[in-house]
């Protein structure tokens, strides 16, 4: 498992918590930045998460904000991307079984540090469903592809 790991400066804070998990686990990461709490714009590190995972060189991408909508916003532009809000524990497994996300989206000022990690664990841990869900998330690469 390797991963592509953003945050901005509302998302800073929970920024070596994280680090500290995924290194205790064994699971492998390109950090992205941002590097400082100085105000920054969300958008640009969405997408080199967001690129990552699309090429192929990271599995899935870890984002964190101030709230988590304004990463995924952005990261559910991209073609491909299935980026879920996650604010507990719930939606972090199903997003994963029912969605197949591949990006999950954090809030540093909603969540606090360990709850994003509980979050970040049910998401890397969990697998999809398949079956109906896999119908479902085909549906959603037709969307993508009408160009609407
Ligand atoms: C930054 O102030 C804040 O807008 C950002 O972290 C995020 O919450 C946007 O959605």
């Amino acid at each position: 498992m390797k991963i592509a790991f953003a945050c901005d400066h509302g998302g800073f804070s929970a920024r070596n918590e994280v680090f500290k998990f995924l290194k205790e686990n064994d699971v492998e990461f390109i950090d992205f930045g941002t590097f400082s709490e100085d105000s920054c714009d969300y958008p640009d590190f969405a997408t080199k998460v967001c690129e990552k995972v699309l090429n192929g060189e990271v599995d899935k991408g870890i984002l964190i904000c101030g709230t988590g909508i304004g990463m995924s916003i952005v990261a559910n532009k991209f073609k491909g991307i299935r980026c879920a809000h996650v604010t507990d524990s719930f939606s972090a497994e199903m997003t994963r079984r029912h969605n197949d996300s591949n990006v999950i989206a954090l809030g540093a000022r909603i969540s606090k540090t360990q709850e994003i990690i509980e979050y970040i664990k049910i998401f890397l841990t969990t697998e999809f469903d398949g079956g109906r869900h896999l119908t479902r998330v085909n549906k959603i690469k037709e969307v993508e592809n009408a160009n609407l």
